[in-house]
């Protein structure tokens, strides 16, 4: 039997360099989220692990099992996710609205994909082998954009409802993706939030991003790199999530230019007191967003 994550309070994202500190000193923490991919060769990593899955409600985020394949989902990967997810019983499974294999060589990045029927039709039936694979539900995660497809004839936020209508998956909302993808192409974040099936958004995710400079118009670009503390507008955004949503799980992504572990438990307390104001927990939105 899982061990739920409590929605009111925030967990944070598990990466190896802080694996011996957190299973040595059991930080005060609601819940952690780890990439399985990190695992799977790692044994030992594993069995650590485990032995936190006892004491913290888990969450699995895989990067690498590939929904948008044209190619097909790795069955080989995917086995080994199940065999990582058997041993932890997540509260939550989840991956990337996206694809990272191409006829059998893995990319570093999570390319996007068109929104039309034919990516719609590929989804529904790689997310009906996947939630079967894993024999459980799975969350599916909006991505952050740089560029559109021409060839979309749906908007993200009903192509995400129509998926979860037809395969029955539910949503990671990645609230920083939101804010990054909504500067990057000129929409509006809080009518994308609004859009949304409130029912399917099982987790929230809130990340840093870098601003750097577009070379093709002359402004700026948000990148969704994970390196950074989660800037206002972000934390902003988050407040009008929890406003839409109400309590959901929520975790701190860090995963690259990793801080001390005590700076992700600040962000997570950052994020608690939001959601306690929000949610009428007490404290001042000043505070909180400030
Ligand atoms: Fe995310």
């Amino acid at each position: 039997m899982s061990i739920q994550a409590n929605p009111t309070k925030a967990g944070v994202g598990l990466r190896l360099p802080h694996l011996a500190e957190v299973a040595a000193a059991r930080p005060d923490v609601s819940w952690l989220e780890i990439h399985p991919e990190n695992f799977i060769a790692n044994p030992h990593a594993l069995e650590l692990l485990e032995e936190l899955a006892a004491d913290y409600p888990i969450s699995v985020h895989t990067v690498g099992v590939s929904i948008g394949s044209v190619g097909g989902v790795d069955r080989e990967h995917l086995q080994r996710v199940r065999t990582v997810v058997d041993r932890l019983d997540p509260f939550s499974v989840s991956g990337h609205l996206a694809w990272s294999t191409h006829q059998g060589e893995y990319l570093n990045d999570l390319l996007p994909l068109p929104y039309d029927e034919e990516t719609l039709a590929i989804l529904v039936d790689h997310l009906d082998e996947v939630q079967q694979g894993l024999g459980r539900p799975y969350l599916v995660e909006n991505p952050s954009s740089y560029v559109g497809f021409t060839g979309s004839t749906v908007n993200e936020v009903e192509f995400l409802s129509e998926l979860v209508a037809r395969s029955g998956c539910g949503l990671l909302c990645d609230v920083s993706n939101i804010h990054v993808s909504s500067h990057n192409m000129g929409y509006d974040a809080r009518a994308y939030l609004d859009g949304l099936p409130e029912a399917a958004i099982g987790e929230l995710h809130l990340g840093g991003f870098t601003v750097e400079d577009d070379g093709n118009s002359g402004g700026k670009v948000l990148v969704d790199t994970h390196s950074d503390q989660i800037a206002d507008p972000a934390w902003a955004l988050y407040a009008h999530a929890l406003q839409r949503f109400g309590p959901r799980p929520t975790l701190i992504e860090w995963d690259a230019d990793l801080p001390p572990f005590a700076t992700l438990l600040g962000e997570a307390a950052r994020a608690d007191r939001v959601a306690a104001d929000v949610l009428g927990g007490g404290g001042s939105s000043r505070a909180a967003l400030g």
